[in-house]
């Protein structure tokens, strides 16, 4: 459990058992809120893509603009009203947080030095995380990204033993180390996906995530997930989105409440609809509370 995990843990581990609420003033207005990019959605994937927009866009982003893999990226979907379909050169020159590799396929590697090179806070899930893996040279593009942008990695645990260069049971006989060696070889907060999320990151501090559920356990609650942290790191002011160094501290606090929440969503669900049997990622995008 995370109680005998932190009781067995030498260095401090931080336990999450609650969202800690922004100091927020009431004169607000909605460029506060954050603009978001997604790049993903390759031929038959794009539903991957979707669902980081709708969960960004439910968290409480601003603005949540999209571009699919391979698309001209011209026309806006129907299907998706509240979510603006931009060309890829355009999404990168946005300002805001960008979340890349949701069902982003092979083709996502292509473009992964571009994005890597953009300031601002990343987010960066599955196959973007399988390219990285698979190519020394944008793996040391990452590191060296810290310098000027906050990058969080979602890896479930096959994704983080490609990353590692080891098994998926390696990782799992030792989450937490495991997480911490990524977080430092990376230079990256890094989530740590699974029943007890564990995040971690390059200064080694290190927390344990105490909510959700097996409901979680469908397709598309990852791309959920990194929507939802995305519209979290969107809501930091823009002058600190682009500091240099990245402001960690404040990133770090909106990881863990948004990893928090993505859990609590599944909990409260489990109460209240118990006759229900399913919690889609898409509902969960859409019962995703707006930022504590
Ligand atoms: N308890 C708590 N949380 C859970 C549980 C559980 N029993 N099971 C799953 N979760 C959570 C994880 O912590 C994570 O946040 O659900 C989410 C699952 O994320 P992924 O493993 O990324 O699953 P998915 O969204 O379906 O991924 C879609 O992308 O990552 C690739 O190869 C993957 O094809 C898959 C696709
Ligand atoms: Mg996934």
């Amino acid at each position: 459990s995370a109680e005998a995990d932190l009781a067995c843990s030498a260095a401090p581990i931080h336990l999450v058992t609650r969202p800690q609420r922004r100091l927020q003033s009431q004169n607000t207005h909605k460029g506060e809120f954050g603009d978001v990019g997604v790049l993903g959605g390759a031929p038959g994937m794009e539903g991957a893509a979707m669902l980081a927009s709708s969960a960004a866009l439910h968290s409480g982003a601003g603005r949540v603009m999209l571009h699919l893999i391979g698309s001209t990226g011209a026309r806006p979907s129907p299907l998706a009203p509240d979510i603006m379909v931009r060309g890829l050169s355009d999404l990168l020159a946005q300002r805001g947080a960008l979340v890349c590799g949701c069902g982003g396929g092979t083709a996502i590697a292509a473009v992964l030095l571009q994005v890597l090179a953009r300031s601002g806070p990343l987010v960066l899930d599955a196959d973007a995380l399988n390219a990285i893996a698979a190519a020394p040279a944008l793996k040391q593009a990452l590191a060296e990204r810290a310098t000027h942008g906050a990058t969080v990695l979602t890896p479930h645990p096959l994704e983080l033993a490609r990353l590692l260069a080891c098994t998926t049971a390696a990782i799992q006989a030792d989450r937490i180390s495991a997480a911490r060696q990524a977080a430092q070889q990376l230079q990256c907060i890094v989530a740590l996906k699974g029943s007890g999320t564990v995040i971690a990151a390059p200064d080694g501090s290190c927390a344990i995530n105490h909510s959700g559920n097996a409901r979680l356990s469908i397709g598309g609650t990852g791309d959920v997930l990194a929507g939802c942290i995305a519209a979290h790191l969107a809501s930091l002011p823009s002058e600190a989105q682009a500091a240099h160094p990245p402001l960690w501290t404040q990133t770090w606090q909106r990881v863990l409440n948004a990893v928090w929440l993505h859990g609590h969503v599944a909990n409260t669900w489990d109460l209240q609809h118990r006759a229900q049997p399913t919690l889609t990622a898409s509902r969960l995008a859409e019962a995703l509370p707006r930022q504590a």
